[in-house]
């Protein structure tokens, strides 16, 4: 069996900082970059987190991220703004669009910041949440090359679009609702290869567009996803191509190359983030104190099986980012090797590694 390894968050954070200024980022952009996929990591979100690093470095050495390039307003109101993110790194831009929205949002009430020309911004949540911060209602979303079957049809016709809508709450962890609209994310075929599962029925479609529950049918990035709820999720995934690449005229669906086959062609997607200022409706503890009244009412209903509890949106991610903040990241033999191979590529210099042999009782939470 394979071992897996324990890293604590400030390790694996200076570690990643480190490699991506070894591949030529500068060390804010490095740093800003780390952080989110570190904020992954710790919210259990492993399809999203540092096993994407290769495909982020393929692309920077491959010019089709442009390391250290700068993302330019092009058109401002005080409550909105269109940047072009000049093919820089995903989640800085994010990160400079939500501290742009939660500024206007501070000023105005509403902050609207729509982007286009971006790349990969990671898992949705973590914007929502920043964008939320705890005294605003955070709302984001992205585009993507397309994945996703129209529910009649058999090849791919949009991307799976996440989205996230976070709300603080007063006693209680953020509620934040962080999903794609497909039946489940790309990244999750490693997890069903990882644990040797089959998908569940009704979910993904060979690349021939024939439904299968084989994780191996064919390679990763060429299975088909389904829409989750059929009409309803794709009903929402075109909602939020408009939203994102429609209102920031950017690539949509079939303009946009795959971000792993087509290492060698840039993948120009859009993003929209929005940040509500709840005291221009209401005081803001009194929001909070009733979200934690919504919550314990949630927590409070019956349930059909002994044991079981309903949960809230954004709880279980909550409940694995204290247990993770506390107990350090557990991370695949293979993701560390991968990890550790960059960084000997990169001419990084690693002294001590910071991945420790995580003791046997210690398995990686799964998202499947
Ligand atoms: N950037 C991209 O292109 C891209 C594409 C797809 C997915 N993603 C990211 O991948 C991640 C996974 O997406 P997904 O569509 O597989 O999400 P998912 O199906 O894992 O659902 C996650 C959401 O459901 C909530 N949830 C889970 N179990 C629950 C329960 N029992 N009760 C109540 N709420 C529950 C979670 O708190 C979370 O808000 C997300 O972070 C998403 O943003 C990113």
């Amino acid at each position: 069996m394979n071992e897996n390894y324990v890293v604590t968050v400030d390790a694996l954070a200076d570690f990643c900082t480190k490699l991506f200024q070894a591949y030529g980022a500068n060390y804010e952009k490095a740093k800003d970059f780390s952080e989110s996929l570190v904020k992954t990591e710790l919210r259990g979100i492993k399809s999203h987190g540092v096993v994407r690093i290769k495909n982020y470095i393929d692309r920077m050495k491959a010019g089709t991220i442009t390391l250290n390039s700068s993302s330019k307003i092009i058109k401002e109101t005080p409550t909105t703004a269109l940047i072009d993110g000049n093919n820089g790194l995903g989640m800085v831009i994010s990160k400079e669009a939500v501290r742009l929205a939660r500024r206007k949002a501070e000023e105005s009430g509403v902050g609207i910041v729509s982007v286009r020309n971006s790349n990969h911004f990671g898992a949705a949540g973590i914007w929502g949440e920043e964008l939320a911060g705890n005294n605003m209602i955070g709302i984001c979303a992205t585009n993507s090359e397309p994945i996703v079957s129209a529910p009649v049809g058999k090849t791919r016709a949009l991307g799976s679009n996440p989205f996230s809508i976070a709300v603080p709450a007063n006693k209680y962890p953020t509620v934040n609702l962080d999903i794609s609209n497909g039946v489940m994310a790309l990244g999750k075929i490693y997890e069903y290869r990882r644990l040797g599962k089959e998908f569940p029925e009704g979910s993904w479609l060979d690349k021939e567009g024939t439904p299968t529950t084989n994780p191996h049918a064919n390679e990763v990035a060429e299975f088909i996803m389904r829409p989750f709820g059929m009409h309803k999720g794709f009903g929402i995934t075109v909602m939020m191509e408009i939203l994102t690449a429609i209102l920031a005229d950017g690539a949509f669906g079939p303009e946009i190359p795959s971000v792993y086959r087509d290492i060698d062609k840039p993948n120009p997607i859009s993003h929209f983030f929005m940040a509500i200022k709840i005291e221009c409706f209401r005081d803001l503890h009194d929001f909070t104190s009733k979200v934690d009244t919504l919550i314990e009412y949630l927590h409070s209903l019956p349930v059909q099986e002994e044991g079981k509890r309903v949960l809230y949106p954004g709880e279980i991610e909550a409940k694995v980012s204290e247990q993770n903040d506390k107990n350090g990241i557990i991370l695949s033999e293979e993701v560390v090797k991968e990890l550790l191979d960059m960084a000997n590529l990169g001419g990084m210099e690693i002294s001590d590694s910071p991945f420790e042999v995580a003791p046997n009782n210690i398995v990686i939470n799964s998202q499947i």
